[in-house]
């Protein structure tokens, strides 16, 4: 059994997966920490993150390690994990999804992985795991989003807020629902409200 829960930036993905994986008794996987791990490293050897022939030599090492209580990278024995969250990172990451090369890596690392499994992302439902029975997609207003993340990030909300729309913007390609994926409002929802929503639904 596979569960896809997608969604626009901040919208809550990562720990609803995690509750829902958990209370699953399932992995789940990240997708995002690998677009974010191939621009920390990029942006670790000067490449330009435009160039996916600069970046796809540096990937040989980097391993998704899905485990239910969060997610690791690795980049051979260095666990990249504590650096894929920063400002920098954010402000790269688009760039870099926006590659069909690195996309096709990101994707072959995800379908190599057994099921069951919670996987989340941007096109979970649609490109990775298109015939998933189970799709959810998460949104929220930009401020809520904002407001959520700047529990997370140095930046006052206004300056999240700009930084979040301008990334769905430069997402949007990869970002529409699944047509077969239930459509979720996080704005009035708790974490929990959101996890039991899924919960509800799959039973
Ligand atoms: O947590 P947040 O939604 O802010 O980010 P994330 O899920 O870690 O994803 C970071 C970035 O990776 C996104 O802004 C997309 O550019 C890219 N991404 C993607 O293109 N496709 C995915 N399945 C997952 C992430």
């Amino acid at each position: 059994m596979i569960v896809t829960i997608d969604g626009v930036a901040a919208s809550g993905k990562s720990s609803v997966s995690s509750g829902v994986a958990q209370a699953l008794g399932v992995p789940y996987v990240s997708s995002g920490l690998l677009y974010r791990a191939v621009t920390l490293l990029g942006l670790e050897a000067g490449a330009d993150l435009a160039d996916p022939a600069a970046l796809l030599p540096l990937l040989s090492g980097v391993r998704l390690e899905p485990l239910a209580s969060g997610n690791r990278v690795w980049n051979d024995d260095h666990d990249l994990t504590a650096d894929l969250h920063s400002t920098r990172v954010d402000g790269g990451v688009s760039t870099v999804a926006a590659l069909p090369e690195i996309r096709e890596w990101v994707d072959a690392q995800l379908r190599a992985l057994p099921a069951p499994l919670v996987a989340e992302g941007r096109d979970m439902g649609t490109n990775v795991f298109p015939h998933a029975p189970h799709k959810f997609y998460l949104t929220a207003s930009p401020r809520v989003r904002a407001e959520r993340r700047a529990r997370e990030r140095p930046e006052d909300i206004p300056a999240i807020e700009a930084a979040l729309t301008e990334r769905d913007r430069q997402d949007t390609t990869q970002s529409a629902p699944a047509p077969d994926a239930r459509i979720i409002d996080t704005g009035p929802l708790t974490l929990q409200g959101v996890i039991d929503t899924i919960l509800n639904d799959l039973r």
